[in-house]
């Protein structure tokens, strides 16, 4: 048996193994084709065991082979699904335990969420963060307006919630109805209020690196990539969307921690040639499954900010085959959610990557109440 090398895991990644290339292994020993820094770094949890062979050592190679056992092997070094959901909880954990210490204090920070028309997801999606603003310790209000309310009164609504004392948050729940002008009623918003960082005051401060109210989708992307470890610094990053809520804070942001950012969108000349170079990918296109495996670079971190509605039966066939959780969602709703990530491909190269659903959508709620408390705190000097 060939006498193999065994290094910690922190050593390793310290020494800057990356994308080490790996074309055979010694007998019992599955080879792994690539190995990153984050792969190590996501490796040591699970506590296998990282080997090199002692000729790679000895010729001082940079990019020694890394083996790892038969058994663990290919499930257990595809990429690390990041879980979202848990990820969220924890958040609204600190949260709840600040809104505590608030209330001590008698302070009840409060979020208003107002609905126009009666769109069923954007019903739903006004359920849920109210219902959890209530279960964190938020006083919680929702405006309900009919869809034939003009941009008049709903400015009118909004000054109100701006001028209440009670209120710390106002979100309008997007999309407007066609007649209604968004843009006026979100620049109504009192930018300490501005739980979305909808405003141009806010999203000025942002690109500027002032501390502010920052869009929920693109800051729970940086929760999700910190607290899963992700190095940004020095990262090339792809944002692929120039979306006004996602796409461009997302890149500010990425920037502000140091990455080295490009934005992508649909006009991007060799598209999958550019998203190929990044170290980190944030899809945010609103197209489903749109990055496929050979989009990503071995060992890259892939954030699926996508959630498309995928209702045709030979749709889900060909992204998910006879995946058993995906068939059961779509017979009971008729219809399931796909990010713009092809899971089942990407899964095979990237390092670590986030499910749709369960990976950005919950950190979206997570974040603004974290920005409902950061609004109180600063609105009320506490
Ligand atoms: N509709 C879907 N996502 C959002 C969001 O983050 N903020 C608002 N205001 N509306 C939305």
């Amino acid at each position: 048996m060939m006498k193999l090398w065994e290094g910690t895991i922190p050593l390793l990644a310290e020494e800057g193994w990356r994308d080490s290339l790996i074309e055979d292994g010694a007998p019992g020993w599955s080879a792994r084709r690539y190995c990153s820094a984050d792969l190590l770094l996501r490796l040591r949890p699970i506590g296998l065991a990282l080997r090199a062979t002692p000729s790679a050592l000895s010729l001082g190679s940079a990019h020694p082979p890394l083996l790892c056992e038969e058994g663990h092997k290919f499930h257990d070094v595809a990429a690390t699904f990041i879980n979202g959901t848990k990820i969220a909880e924890d958040i609204k954990r600190e949260v709840a335990s600040e809104l505590e210490d608030l209330k001590h204090r008698g302070i009840q920070p409060g979020l208003a969420v107002v609905l126009v028309g009666d769109d069923a997801a954007s019903s739903a999606y006004v359920n849920m963060k109210a219902k959890t603003c209530e279960q964190l310790g938020f006083y919680s209000r929702k405006l309900t307006m009919p869809s034939s309310l003009s941009t008049d009164q709903l400015l009118c609504e909004v000054r109100k919630l701006n001028q209440d004392d009670a209120i710390d948050g106002i979100l309008v729940q997007l999309p407007l109805p066609k007649h209604v002008n968004k843009h006026a009623i979100l620049e109504s918003v009192d930018p300490q209020k501005d739980v979305d960082g909808f405003h141009s005051a806010n999203v000025g401060s942002l690109v500027l690196g002032h501390e502010t109210l920052v869009a929920c989708t693109p800051l729970g992307v940086m929760e999700v990539l910190r607290r899963s470890g992700v190095k940004i610094e020095g990262a090339n990053a792809i944002v692929l969307g120039r979306s006004d809520d996602v796409g461009k804070p997302q890149a500010i942001l990425l920037m502000h921690a140091n990455a080295t950012v490009t934005i992508c969108h649909s006009k991007t000349r060799n598209l999958p040639d550019v998203v190929r170079q990044a170290d980190i990918v944030v899809a945010a296109i609103g197209k489903t499954a749109m990055v496929t495996r050979d989009w990503v670079k071995p060992g890259a971190v892939v954030i699926d900010v996508g959630t498309n509605k995928v209702s045709d039966r030979a749709e889900v066939q060909r992204l998910f085959g006879d995946d058993p959780t995906r068939w059961k969602d779509f017979e009971k709703r008729g219809y399931i959610w796909v990010g713009d990530v092809d899971e089942r491909g990407v899964k095979e190269v990237a390092s670590m990557m986030t499910p749709v659903p369960g990976g950005v959508g919950p950190m979206t709620i997570a974040t603004l109440m974290k920005n409902t408390l950061k609004a109180a705190r600063t609105r009320r000097a506490v």
